[in-house]
């Protein structure tokens, strides 16, 4: 199959390999996913997560009656909620008070109230970087997380998505609609570049989050 044949869906996906195996391979990733940090560090990236799922969902708001941006307003996939479960689990009732953003979520967040509710190509790549990759990668972590503190259903609930089909046919739902678009050709290239900066922006939460907890 050559470039042309593919669907926007394997081109978006190749197009952001390298940054994945760079954000997969970070320092706080293969500590917390090889147990190495205490459950706090845990909490602490569901913490820095809340603030920018929190933003991201508002600008999906803003899109939801989108034509064609709007099929991408699912509200399976929604985290902020869950999140906040999680933390209310986690760490008591009194984290929203306590919760500052890191630098590196800072920038993240204010990239997402520059562009999000705007740029429907950079609303996407934003929404494609964190969900497919919570309902792929992030199966794997929701495993080991279960197995390195001892957690059931309380605290691992960001990773649980039974509003929507079972992860693996809901990918294929998703590729499809990114595949579907009508995106103009310059769209296609930005949405790649901002899917990329969406990585890189998430790589950078995870050096924070190391120079915190690692
Ligand atoms: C924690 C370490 C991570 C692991 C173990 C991991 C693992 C995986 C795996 C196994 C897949 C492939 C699923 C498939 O073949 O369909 C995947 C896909 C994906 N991951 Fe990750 N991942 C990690 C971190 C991340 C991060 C930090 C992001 C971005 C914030 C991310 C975003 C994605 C995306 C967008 C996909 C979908 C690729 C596509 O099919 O288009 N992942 N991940």
């Amino acid at each position: 199959m050559t470039a042309v044949d593919e669907g926007f869906a394997a081109r978006l996906r190749a197009g952001t390999r390298d940054e994945h195996e760079r954000a997969e391979r970070s320092v706080f990733v293969e500590a917390l996913l090889g147990g190495a940090l205490g459950r706090e560090a845990y909490a602490g990236l569901l913490a820095q997560s809340y603030l920018f799922y929190d933003v991201l969902e508002a600008a999906g708001e803003s899109w939801r009656g989108d034509p064609v941006i709007g099929g991408f307003v699912i509200d399976g996939l929604l985290r902020r909620d869950v999140l906040a479960l999680d933390l209310d689990f986690l760490l008591g009732p009194g984290w929203r008070d306590a919760l500052e953003p890191l630098p590196a979520t800072q920038s993240y967040v204010d990239r997402l109230v520059e562009v999000g509710s705007t740029d429907r190509g950079a609303f996407v790549a934003h929404h494609y970087t964190r969900y497919l990759g919570d309902l792929s990668g992030g199966q794997v972590v929701r495993r080991r997380m279960q197995e390195i503190y001892g957690l059931t259903d309380d605290g691992v609930r960001f990773y649980v998505f039974d509003r929507v089909t079972k992860p693996k046919p809901f990918r294929d739902h998703y590729r499809a609609l990114l595949d579907g678009a009508p995106w103009r050709d310059d769209e296609r290239e930005s949405l790649v570049a901002e899917a990329n900066r969406a990585f890189q922006l998430n790589r950078a939460v995870f050096d924070d989050l190391a120079t915190v907890y690692c």
